[in-house]
């Protein structure tokens, strides 16, 4: 895949499942490359009786500059917020939008893990950031701190706690200790010196691994620098909030659809319960009785779809008909 293309997951299923039309007005909460909202975009473009408009926001300023473009391509009105979607609420407030469509594809884009210089990936070296925003983090995003400081900084218990609950790493004490070790003797700031003391920790077992051994750490790095999850409640408390207040002003209109695509356990948990409860309160109803996946010809030709999750709720809001129950089973 080019440096400059993010593919998106679950176009078709998305689509179907939000029903954009024309006039709407659409919150991209991970602009990313845009792949999802341009295509949003062309169906609620409208015309000049009913324009419909897209908020894009992203934490990395250079993929929301290049969604807010193939947006704008697509002669629909867009405006970018260089914000945590963690502040939704604030920024809506602040524009006087009410949203029909919400759509959230967590994670990280393919261009910010093919360049070196983010340090997402131990296939080519790079200093160990992982943050998604490098600007001014402290007044923007919730983390602030890159990679390579948590790893120079943390005890080997809270090491231990990342690699374990966020990798779903089985050896994770073991790499712990391996790198408070090595620090003693100098920090740790490349991706490859990073993979190489995971393989030391993991020693003969690196063979029988069936993915690379520093996969897991990698990936439960990211979400600690990021403080993924703590995003996600604060997003699915807004969302929760806006819906009390459908009728009463909230950013969400009565109607609106909204989508969480997710790729990880403990992400697709968070919004399952957060989807069940806004159902058990009767102010909505989820439209995925089990959460969409790709099919497999997706997963073949982008292979990042493979642990995609989609959850949909559509918000009513308190008291209005239409709440029936959709039972999740998973
Ligand atoms: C999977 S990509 C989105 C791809 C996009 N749907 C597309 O089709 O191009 C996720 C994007 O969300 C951004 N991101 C991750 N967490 C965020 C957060 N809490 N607030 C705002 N943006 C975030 C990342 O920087 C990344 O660009």
């Amino acid at each position: 895949m080019s440096s400059l293309t993010h593919q998106p997951v679950l176009l078709a299923e998305t689509l179907e499942l939000l029903a954009p039309a024309p006039g709407d007005v659409v919150l991209d909460l991970t602009a990313g490359r845009g792949g999802h909202a341009a295509a949003v975009a062309q169906i609620v473009r409208g015309d000049a009786a009913t324009p419909g408009h897209v908020v894009l926001f992203d934490l990395d300023a250079g993929n929301l500059a290049a969604a807010a473009t193939r947006v704008r391509e697509t002669g629909c009105a867009v405006t970018a917020v260089h914000d945590n979607f963690a502040r939704v609420d604030r920024h809506l407030r602040e524009q006087g939008r009410r949203a029909d469509i919400v759509l959230a594809d967590l994670g990280f884009a393919s261009t910010q893990m093919d360049d070196p210089e983010r340090g997402f990936s131990f296939q080519h070296d790079g200093p160990l950031d992982m943050r998604y925003d490098r600007g001014d983090t402290t007044t923007r995003g919730l983390a602030s701190a890159s990679a390579a400081r948590l790893l120079a900084t943390l005890t080997e218990a809270e090491l231990a706690d990342i690699v374990r609950e966020y990798g779903e790493e089985p050896l994770a004490r073991k790499i712990a200790r391996k790198l408070v070790q090595a620090r003693a003797d100098g920090p740790i700031e490349s991706t490859v010196r990073l993979a190489q003391l995971v393989v030391e920790a993991y020693g003969g077992r690196a063979r029988a691994s069936r993915v690379h051994p520093a996969t897991r750490t990698f990936m439960a790095l990211r979400i600690a620098v990021n403080e993924e999850l703590s995003a996600l409640r604060l997003l699915l408390d807004g969302i929760a909030r806006a819906a009390e207040r459908v009728d009463d002003g909230g950013w969400l209109r009565p109607g609106a659809r909204v989508g969480i695509i997710s790729f990880h356990s403990l992400e697709d948990r968070l919004v399952k319960r957060a989807f069940a409860d806004i159902r058990a309160r009767g102010l909505g109803t989820v439209l995925t009785r089990q959460p969409v996946t790709a099919t497999a010809q997706e997963v073949q030709v982008n292979p990042r779809s493979r642990s995609a999750k989609l959850r949909a709720v559509r918000i009513s809001g308190p008291g209005s008909p239409g709440t029936e129950a959709v039972r999740d089973d998973t």
